[in-house]
């Protein structure tokens, strides 16, 4: 282990960090009764970024995830994140995966990089507990969530907390239980979202990298059903910005793999996906990208999560650093080649500030962190010292 402790503390389960957390360096930030969250931002100038129609100070943040309710929120807050995503809900309680949720995993290739497609994602990346930057982890939580009675008032507080030059945003999807129609789970969406504009939210993501019924396949590989689904969501939610959280989306055709000769010869399928929701005014934002599954095994070749259905796990920090970084060079040639101006929320891989800028450079309007930034509660800090 390493000698810092992440805010989300690993050797924990879910409920304990519910219920204890934040940890670290968070934990310090929260206990600091009347800081202020603007006197966190000092090392910022004014508000100086417009996004989805907030003015925010740094347009940097960390997604859906490791921010477990309003302490982690608003400790994040405090530590100078400005766009702060609180972790996924949902329209009732939904349970953990059991424990472990995380571990570290350690690809093949000398730069720690896992490429999407690759034969190393079927054979089985080593999973251990021994965390190293740059870091690179796998998480497997399985989307829990609290009944809305208990996220709804806690949303409407990290809300509150959120300091001149910052925004939170609410992440919610959709539900599959047995015996649910498409129209049904279509509606699920809509409930959901509906609970958060109740807690006060002016916008939001739906994260659509969550299985689809009856296929091993996500509902983001799915356009046309997430086409539905943000039609009655957007109608539910009106003038609300709705961003939709994407998982690596690979190109239809490309020439060059993954050298410096790389050319996109047919981006259709990512092309569609942009068709049916924001050149539709569904959608005002994608975020890119989610976890990439990997087979993960032990130092014995064994699966290294233990339970059914655990041989696979989203991989998440440095190693789907190059791959968000082509999702959003690819979503930002898309939006340049249909006219649209949706905004682009960079991330995957984010662990220094010259990640930020490299996403930036890349088209994205915002970037984020999670596990770069569960590793290090000053990557704010040191990203607005660097960019000003
Ligand atoms: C601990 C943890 C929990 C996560 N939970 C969610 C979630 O509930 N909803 C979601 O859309 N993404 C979730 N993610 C994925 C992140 O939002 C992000 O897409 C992914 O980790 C890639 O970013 P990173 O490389 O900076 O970690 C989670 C990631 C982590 C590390």
């Amino acid at each position: 282990m390493t000698d810092f402790s992440p805010f989300y503390d690993v050797n924990l389960s879910y409920d304990d960090n519910y219920a204890k957390g934040p940890f670290g360096a968070f934990a310090t930030a929260l206990a600091g009764d009347g800081v202020d969250a603007a006197d966190c931002v000092k090392d910022t100038p004014a508000a100086s970024t417009t996004f989805l129609g907030h003015r925010v100070n740094l347009p940097f943040g960390i997604p859906a995830g490791p921010l477990l309710n309003s302490r982690f929120t608003t400790a994040a807050f405090r530590m100078g994140f400005d766009l702060v995503t609180y972790k996924t809900v949902r329209s009732r309680a939904w349970g953990c995966n059991p424990f472990p949720n995380v571990l570290a995993v350690h690809p093949k290739s000398v730069d720690g990089s896992l490429t999407p497609g690759s034969a190393e994602l079927d054979e089985g990346v080593l999973a251990d507990t021994r965390y190293e930057q740059p870091i690179s982890i796998s998480n497997s939580f399985g989307v829990p969530s609290r009944d809305p009675d208990e996220w709804q008032p806690d949303m409407r507080r990290a809300i509150a907390a959120a300091g001149e030059g910052q925004l939170l945003i609410p992440s919610f999807q959709g539900s599959r239980v047995g015996g649910m129609t498409t129209d049904d789970y279509i509606a699920d969406h809509v409930t959901t979202a509906r609970l958060v504009v109740e807690t006060g939210a002016d916008l939001m993501v739906m994260n659509t990298s969550c299985p689809n019924e009856g296929h091993n396949r996500l509902l983001c590989h799915d356009p046309a059903l997430v086409g539905r689904i943000t039609e009655a969501v957007k109608n539910e939610i009106g003038d609300r910005a709705l961003a939709i959280k994407l998982a690596y989306i690979p190109p239809t055709e490309v020439s060059g793999g993954w050298g410096p000769d790389r050319q996109i010869v047919d981006d259709s399928a990512l092309e569609l996906m942009v068709r049916e929701t924001a050149a539709r005014g569904t959608v005002q934002a994608f975020s890119a990208i989610n976890t990439i599954s990997a087979r993960l095994v032990d130092a014995s070749g064994q699966q290294a999560l233990p339970g059914a259905g655990r041989d696979r796990s989203g991989v998440c920090g440095r190693a789907i650093r190059h791959a968000g970084l082509d999702m959003v060079a690819r979503l930002a040639a898309i939006r340049e080649k249909l006219g649209l101006d949706y905004t682009i929320i960079g991330l995957g891989g984010v662990v220094t500030p010259e990640d930020y800028v490299a996403y930036r450079a890349s088209g994205a309007d915002a970037v984020m962190s999670a596990t770069g930034a569960m590793w290090d509660a000053d990557l704010a800090h040191k990203i607005k010292a660097t960019v000003h």
